[in-house]
């Protein structure tokens, strides 16, 4: 039997051709693997097909929705995961994955190796081979577009050469990957970092400029994660999709940012995450009234760390699993409810409210009912800053 190979399947051009190409250059037979992560557009039924036709021998599509959501959507928001402080890992968290995905069908049907259809110049090549070698280090990993040098030209003409049934017209000037936590764009002219975005590159969001009433929405936590929507019990995954029609609505999520790839190319992105933007704005305040100060403090640091962790590729690392261990600790008391204003692109927290708040009024109040001792500070001030004082007076001596 010849040897297999499990293909990372988009139903794009570039995959669809590297179905023939990966055959012609390994001799291996391709299995294509299609994950739904809620990347809508085209029909799943429709992208196996496909698969099929441009010559796999098998064609698989798993629904992946709620285990993104529950497994990889969810941490990120326990973590406030947002890289450089700005984008949420929108390809970041799907490709581990897919990835697991990838080596669970190999390891099922025997193939000795995954393919991926990304470039040598991003970080989706980094996420998808560590995690696989992470989870099953017997694979190996091929990329065509990247080690056959398979281009786009040259993907175009194999495609018209073996009347291969994909679209090569209408070639988007974007790159674009998408799931349900959000929409990442690049390339054509947003290469020149001084273009600003036009409209036409949103699809997740609504011009925020557009004057329209506000939406007020209030989000229920559990233990930081999302379990109702304006009182309606949801799963991760609806409370997502809820939010993104929600706050998209309001063009809440968008984001203009040039990164910094782990290949050492700092690049121009356009992003859209409503779902993302409006339930890390929640969660974050959400714990500033539930989460002890140190922890709190602490965790912040911890948060820029696991999402450099996770945009590097490490998803599957003994750090990132240690870290996750923290957060969810964390987590225990992050429990109430926050209602927040979604308007002009903005997630504004307007209340909050928990069993589990460590908020006292007695103590925070500046009216009558105050519980707070005021002559214990001014003996706190003096010890907490003994040491400052001590040095001070050995650095005038000095001089
Ligand atoms: N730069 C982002 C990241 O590394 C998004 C990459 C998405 N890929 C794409 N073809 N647009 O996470």
């Amino acid at each position: 039997m010849a040897e297999r190979v499990v293909l990372a399947y988009s139903g794009g051009l570039d995959t669809s051709v590297g179905i023939g190409w990966l055959k012609d250059a390994t001799g291996k037979e391709v299995v294509a693997l299609a994950v739904d992560v809620g990347q809508e557009g085209e029909d799943m039924d429709v992208i196996r097909q496909r698969a099929l036709d441009c010559g796999a021998v098998e064609s698989i599509v798993v629904d992946a929705k709620d285990e993104f959501a529950n497994d990889y959507i969810v941490p990120a928001l326990k973590a406030n995961a947002l890289y450089q402080k700005r984008y949420p890992l929108v390809s970041a968290i799907s490709r581990p994955l897919i990835a697991k995905h990838l080596a669970a069908t190999a390891r099922a049907l025997g193939a000795d190796s995954v393919a991926h259809g990304c470039t040598g110049k991003g970080n989706d090549q980094v996420r998808f081979e560590a995690a696989v070698t992470a989870l099953a280090p017997e694979l190996t990993s091929l990329a065509p577009v990247r080690d056959f040098a398979l281009t786009r030209d040259k993907a175009i003409e194999y495609a018209a050469l073996h009347n291969l049934p994909i679209a090569q017209s209408k070639k988007s000037p974007y790159s674009i990957d998408q799931n349900v936590w959000g929409r990442a764009v690049e390339t054509g002219f947003l290469e020149d970092p001084w273009n600003a975005p036009i409209e036409d590159l949103y699809t997740y969001t609504q011009d925020p400029s557009i004057p329209r009433p506000a939406t007020e929405v209030i989000i229920t936590f559990d233990q930081g994660v999302p379990v109702a929507v304006d009182g309606k019990p949801v799963t991760p995954l609806e409370a997502v999709v809820l939010l993104n029609k929600l706050a998209g609505d309001q063009g809440v999520g968008r984001i203009d940012i040039v990164e910094d790839r782990l290949v050492g190319i700092k690049s121009r992105e356009v992003y859209e995450s409503p779902a993302g933007i409006a339930l890390i704005t929640a969660h974050e305040e959400l714990e500033n009234v539930t989460v002890e100060r140190d922890v709190a403090r602490y965790k912040r640091g911890v948060e820029a760390k696991w999402s450099e962790l996770v945009y590097d590729g490490l998803w599957f690392s003994g750090l990132k699993k240690s870290l996750d261990a923290f957060i969810n600790d964390t987590q225990k008391y992050v429990t109430g409810d926050i209602r927040m204003t979604l308007h002009a692109g903005s997630a504004v927290v307007t209340g909050r409210q928990s069993t589990q708040s460590l908020y006292d009024f007695d103590l925070a109040t500046y009216d009558t009912g105050d519980s707070f001792d005021q002559s214990m500070a001014k003996g706190f001030i003096e010890l907490w800053s003994l040491p400052s004082k001590i040095a001070a007076r050995r650095d005038q001596a000095a001089k």
